[in-house]
């Protein structure tokens, strides 16, 4: 069975009160219950969440020596911002695929750069509550 880390950054843990009109009313464990539900044992995901850039780099580190087939981010504000967070990305020898709820480029200006994306293999924008469901299957065959 193939095995995904999906990472999520600051502010996610906040999702359900956080800009419901940009990010929906679903809390994280709302979407993570619906993505085990929608994938439906078929894959092994190993969901973390941290507020703090060298957490998210360390997590990525670590992500180095273990067995994932995929690692699905969303570094949510640091996308636009973490040099530290791209340079650890480009140390993984699997497919990433970085990820955003809303669709940046709709939004302010400042989130139209995505650098942490330089080093991902793929980038999802605008799926909502599809987001890590699409990015998982993506990754399947
Ligand atoms: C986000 C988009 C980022 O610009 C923002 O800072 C986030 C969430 C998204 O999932 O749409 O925290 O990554």
């Amino acid at each position: 069975m193939k095995k995904m880390l999906i990472i999520n950054g600051p502010n996610l843990n906040m999702l359900g009160q956080r800009e419901p009109e940009v990010y929906g009313k679903e809390t994280l464990d709302d979407l993570i219950q619906y993505t085990e539900a929608k994938i439906n044992g078929t894959v092994k995901l190993d969901w973390y969440q941290s507020n703090l850039e060298g957490e998210l780099v360390t997590r990525i580190q670590k992500a180095c020596s273990e067995d994932f087939d995929a690692v699905i981010i969303n570094p949510g504000g640091y996308a636009h911002t973490s040099v530290a967070i791209h340079d650890a990305l480009k140390i993984l020898k699997i497919p990433v695929i970085e990820v955003h709820l809303s669709q940046v480029y709709k939004r302010e200006e400042f989130r139209h750069t995505l650098l942490t994306a330089k080093a991902a293999t793929a980038i999802m924008t605008g799926f909502g509550k599809q987001t890590y469901y699409v990015a998982i299957n993506s990754q399947l065959h």
